[in-house]
């Protein structure tokens, strides 16, 4: 039987879940290669560290190198993390025709397109399905099963950590900052969580899914994004009156040849199937021109979950050098030059509004609005507010409009003292159909 061998860069969360996934299912995974699997060496740069992990000592080594030149090595499995030096190591790796697996969705927002050349170059294959959604195999689905579709629009619950701090701030009442303290302490939140709360590892993986399904580049950086560290209890608990939940939603829309895109704390109805998915599920959402709507929901994180896309990209590589295949490319960055990255398209608005309570402030709001061509969809205003600032609390949800035609009016409101401070402003989901 031949032996297919690995070299692993890195032993943190994920490449300890790839050898445990490995070890779980040797029979299994080997009968469906029809090959053996050998991981031959591990990088691990502080060698005297306790891993927590029973792995034969005389699989470390300290230099990348070791792994990258190895000509005995096949597939190179890249679980450093961060842009660089993981770009450097795959680049090096497949220039030197090695296969590529890696997680890295920072690496590929950043260098995607530059490494699928690189694997075409060299005819190696580059996969990454643990990249976006962890354990579920998004990409795998939409580069084959659903390959014949057209798309129109994707949404997606892209990170566990803030999915879970939304959940708990809507389930019971916390505030933020007590559940990211808490999601910290049970090892859902990193110690800087910036990345999460603040979108940009969602960005990454929109970036990604956003190449693959529309085939658009769009660095990360260019998707507008926001984080969920503004969101207040009182927003979710005002949602949850007009029938909404709060997401962190990653979407993407093409309507003819506009496109838009963004990440944002999102009003999804309670009707969608997207708001039922809770604390650290993740799940993607789009519908198809032939197969129509697909959710697919499982755990974006944690070593075993991300250990099994990481270990079906293997198999798959693994199968194509067993049979002596030719490699294969996955439909990344089919670059369509009509479509172009508008912004964020238009929508509907949740809005909270600090007003003075006296007559004729909600008619010289209404009349403001108006002006821009803004309409009021709903609106409720409460009695009990700010006694010394005399304010109280109005919430509109509106109509479709651009959010800077939005962020205009606002303006004049503030401008003209109608208002006293805009508390806040989030997208409203509203299906198509
Ligand atoms: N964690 C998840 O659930 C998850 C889910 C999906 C995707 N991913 C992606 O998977 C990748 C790995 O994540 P992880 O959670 O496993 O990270 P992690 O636990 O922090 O592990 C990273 C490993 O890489 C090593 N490392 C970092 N920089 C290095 C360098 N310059 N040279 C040599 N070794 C280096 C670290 O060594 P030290 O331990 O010595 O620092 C550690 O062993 C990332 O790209 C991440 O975005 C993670």
């Amino acid at each position: 039987m031949k032996s297919i061998k690995l070299g692993i860069l890195g032993i943190g969360n994920v490449a300890k879940g790839t050898y445990q996934t490995l070890e779980l299912n040797r029979k299994k995974i080997e009968g469906s290669i029809g090959a053996s699997i050998e991981i031959v060496k591990i990088l691990n740069r502080r060698p005297d560290v306790d891993r927590g992990i029973d792995i034969p000592k005389e699989l470390y080594v300290t230099d990348p190198y070791e792994i990258i030149e190895d000509s005995e090595i096949d597939i190179v499995v890249e679980l450093i993390g961060g842009i660089e030096p993981a770009t450097t190591y795959m680049a090096d790796a497949l220039k030197a025709g090695k296969h590529v697996v890696t997680a890295n969705k920072a690496a590929l927002a950043a260098n995607g397109k530059m490494l699928q050349n690189l694997a075409q170059e060299n005819h190696v294959m580059l996969r990454f399905e643990a990249s976006v959604g962890g354990g579920i195999p998004i990409i795998n689905a939409i580069t084959t099963s659903l390959l014949s579709n057209d798309f129109d629009e994707i949404l997606g619950i892209l990170n566990g950590t803030t999915n879970y701090i939304l959940t708990q701030m809507t389930d019971n009442g916390l505030a933020y900052e007590d559940v990211l303290k808490d999601a910290q302490q049970k090892g859902l939140a990193e110690a800087d969580p910036t990345a999460d709360v603040e979108g940009y590892d969602v960005a990454n993986k929109l970036s990604i899914l956003i190449s693959l399904i529309f085939g658009v580049d769009i660095p990360p950086q260019d998707i507008p994004t926001q984080g969920i560290t503004s969101v207040t209890t009182e927003d979710i608990n005002y949602a949850t009156e007009f029938g909404y939940k709060v997401k962190l939603l990653a979407s993407a829309k093409k309507q003819d040849d506009v496109f838009s895109c963004n990440v944002e704390p999102t009003l999804v109805p309670f009707s969608h199937p997207i708001a039922s998915v809770s604390n650290e599920f993740n799940a993607i959402y789009l519908t198809g021109n032939a197969v129509d709507d697909l959710m697919f929901y499982g755990k974006g994180a944690g070593p075993l979950p991300t250990g099994s896309a990481v270990m079906g990209d293997i198999i798959s590589i693994a199968r194509r050098i067993e049979k002596e295949s030719d490699y294969d490319l996955l439909p990344l960055l089919r670059y369509d030059e009509k479509l172009s990255c508008i912004g964020e398209g238009q929508h509907q608005y949740y809005i909270r509004l600090s007003a003075a309570d006296k007559p004729g402030v909600l008619g010289n709001i209404s009349s403001t609005f108006g002006r821009f061509g803004i309409g009021i969809a709903s609106m409720v205003q409460r009695a009990e507010g700010d006694e010394e600032k005399n304010t109280v609390p109005l919430i509109f949800i509106v109509y479709k409009t651009e959010r800077t035609v939005l962020d205009e009016a606002l303006q004049e409101l503030v401008d003209k003292k109608y208002v006293e401070a805009i508390g806040s402003v989030m997208q409203v989901h509203r299906p198509a159909h």
